[in-house]
C-alpha cells in the first residue's frame, strides 16, 4: 500500500480510505489491485498485461488510454542514470501518467496548484494517475527498483515539460517504506 508524506506539515498518511480521500481531493487517482494473480512479477510483460486484462480494459474505457505496456527498471538497466535524470525534475505531461506497479517501489512528488507538496510512496498493488498538466517529479527508492504498467492516450504526449521552479530541489527524495524483498522470498 501507498504511504503519504507531507513534509511541509510533518505528516504522514498511511490508511487506505485517508490516502485515496486526499489525492482524490486533489484530482490524483489512487486505487489498489488485487495482486494475487497467477503470475509472477518477474513474468513476461504479454502475461503481466494479459493477467490485468480487466482492470487495463475498464481503466481504458474510464479514461481514453489507447495502449498499455509494461517498463522495468533495476540497478542494470543501460543508461539508468539518465533516465531517472529525465523524471527527477518538476515537470508536467499533455496527458496522465499512469502507473499500475507490479514490484519495486517509487517516489512520487505531487506539487498542487494549492496546498503542500504531497510525497506519494507506491508499491506493488498501487495504481496512481497523475492528471495531466500536473506538476510533479519522480524517484526510485534506494533499491532502484520498479516495474509497472504503464497506460497511454498519446504516448508522444508523454513527453516531459519542464518547469524549471527548482521546487524539487526542496524535498529529499527518501522513501519512508521497508527495504523491497524479492517476490518469493
Ligand atoms: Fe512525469
Amino acid at each position: 500500500m501507498a504511504i503519504v508524506n507531507l513534509p511541509d506539515e510533518n505528516r504522514t498518511l498511511r490508511d487506505s480510505n485517508d490516502i485515496k480521500a486526499y489525492l482524490s481531493r486533489l484530482g490524483i487517482t489512487y486505487e489498489q489491485w488485487d495482486t494475487s494473480r497467477m503470475v509472477a512479477a518477474a513474468a513476461p510483460a504479454e502475461e503481466i498485461l494479459a493477467a490485468y486484462a480487466a482492470e487495463i480494459d475498464a481503466l481504458k474505457a474510464r479514461g481514453g488510454y489507447v495502449t498499455a505496456d509494461v517498463i522495468d527498471v533495476n540497478p542494470h538497466t543501460p543508461g539508468l542514470d539518465q533516465m531517472l535524470a529525465r523524471f527527477k525534475s518538476e515537470h508536467w505531461h499533455d496527458e496522465d501518467e499512469v502507473r499500475f506497479i507490479i514490484a519495486g517501489r517509487g517516489l512520487f512528488h505531487i506539487h498542487p496548484s494549492e496546498g503542500p507538496v504531497v510525497a506519494i510512496e507506491v508499491e506493488a498493488g498501487d495504481l496512481i494517475s497523475v492528471p495531466r498538466g500536473m506538476h510533479h517529479w519522480f524517484n526510485l527508492c534506494s533499491d532502484q527498483r520498479i516495474r509497472a504498467i504503464r497506460l497511454f492516450q498519446d504516448p508522444a504526449g508523454w513527453t516531459p515539460h519542464y518547469t524549471e521552479s527548482g521546487k524539487d530541489a526542496g524535498y529529499q527524495p527518501l522513501c519512508l517504506g521497508p527495504a523491497y524483498i524479492p517476490a518469493g522470498l
